[in-house]
């Protein structure tokens, strides 16, 4: 049922032309991770960079192709730009010498251009929704992003990106799955979601390796890395494993996260991982009816602690059904409700980001972004 409706949205897509190459989308290859489930058609639309601005006319008339296919219940369809030409591999910010800590094998994801971790010291404060939403923001703003689900205890991908797909595996690598115009990979994706996951430290580590090194990432500009949460195996090999250019900190305005959140930075900078910034999360309440605005925890807390620790602060999130909603439906709030002003806070932070990732990039070259 789900194929037949999936051939027939392909079908439908066959009919919206490119009006610059004249070609068909579909044959064109700008249809992305099309995903269909229980009548709900998603993909991203790939087109050329420096036609970002003028595509929304293409995007509007596949997603009125698409639902104007019987069984169709909706539709969304988002734009990703992409480069015309496929930027070289680019080289790390750690010098070569940095590349091969002693004792060491090789640093895993060599073509990904800055590995950034999202962290927190607390559970459950919103890593795994601040790192697909600012995955998806990247990958919307024109970089090749991929997403890593580093939680190998409670993987969250599978649901935040509303897929149990098996990647297909060619030869030795895995290939990550497409999602939202960006490549995502989670041992949930591998392993059956009701398996009770029992692992010890080094399993994690081998685990987590494998993701990194065994999937078929390709050159990406940036990976994004949701961690599990607090200060332990994953971390390390993290850290040890691959030149993290960053980590993003997410912390909710509460004292008690606040201090779990200042443990999460003292561990980046003790293993010489630069932080990034901090984002509150929750950072306060808008009623869903109203629109009226509650600081339920205090908002303003985290900006303040960032200020102590000497970090950048990126921003606040609001604590929003529709933030939840969306991300428990596998649709991030970035690609689903790009107008929102959600959608907008989160686009905020990943441009901060990008210009962050820039400046450090500095004298040597490293990442293109532009
Ligand atoms: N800004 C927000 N507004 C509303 N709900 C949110 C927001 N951020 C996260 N949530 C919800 O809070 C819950 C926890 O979020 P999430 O899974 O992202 O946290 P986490 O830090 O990754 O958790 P864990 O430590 O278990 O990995 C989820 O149900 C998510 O949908
Ligand atoms: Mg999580």
């Amino acid at each position: 049922m789900g194929e037949m409706l999936e051939q027939a949205v392909r079908t439908a897509l066959r009919s919206v032309r490119d009006p610059v190459t004249g070609q068909d989308v579909v044959s064109a290859g700008m249809v992305d991770g099309l995903a269909v489930k229980a009548g709900m058609v998603q993909f991203a639309l790939q087109v050329p960079r420096e036609r970002a601005r003028e595509s929304e006319p293409l995007r509007a008339a596949a997603e009125r192709a698409v639902a104007a296919v019987p069984g169709v219940l909706s539709a969304t369809v988002v734009l990703t730009a992409h480069r015309t030409e496929p930027a070289k591999p680019t080289p790390h910010a750690h010098g070569p010498a940095a590349k091969t800590p002693p004792g060491q094998g090789a640093m895993l994801l060599p073509d990904v251009g800055a590995i950034i971790a999202v962290a927190s010291g607390k559970g459950g404060v919103g890593k795994s929704t601040t790192a697909v939403n600012l995955a998806v923001a990247l990958a919307m703003q024109g970089l090749r992003v991929g997403l890593l689900d580093a939680d190998i205890y409670g993987p969250s991908l599978p649901q935040m990106l509303g897929t149990h797909e098996r990647p297909r595996a060619e030869g030795q690598s895995i290939i990550p799955l497409s999602r939202w115009g960006l490549k995502a990979m989670s041992i949930g994706f591998l392993v059956e979601q009701e398996t009770p996951m029992i692992w010890r430290g080094p399993m994690v580590m081998g685990a987590l390796e494998q993701l990194m090194g065994q999937v078929a990432w390709g050159a990406l500009d940036v990976m994004v890395v949701d961690m599990p949460p607090g200060t332990g195996d994953a971390q390390l090999t993290m850290s040890q494993r691959v030149p993290l250019a960053g980590a993003v900190i997410v912390s909710t305005p509460q004292d008690v996260a606040l201090i779990d959140a200042r443990r999460g930075v003292r561990m980046f900078e003790k293993v010489n991982v630069p932080v990034l910034g901090l984002i509150e999360n929750m950072s306060f309440f808008c009623c869903p009816n109203c629109g009226h605005r509650t600081d339920i925890f205090g908002h303003g807390g985290a900006e303040a602690e960032a200020k102590r620790l000497g970090v950048e602060f990126l921003g606040g999130l609001p604590l929003k059904l529709a933030i939840r909603e969306l991300a428990d439906a596998g649709t991030p709030i970035v690609a689903a409700r790009p107008d929102s002003e959600e959608a907008a806070a989160y686009q905020r932070i990943a441009s901060r980001l990008r210009e962050k990732l820039a400046e450090r990039a500095g004298a040597g070259p490293r990442i293109v972004i532009d």
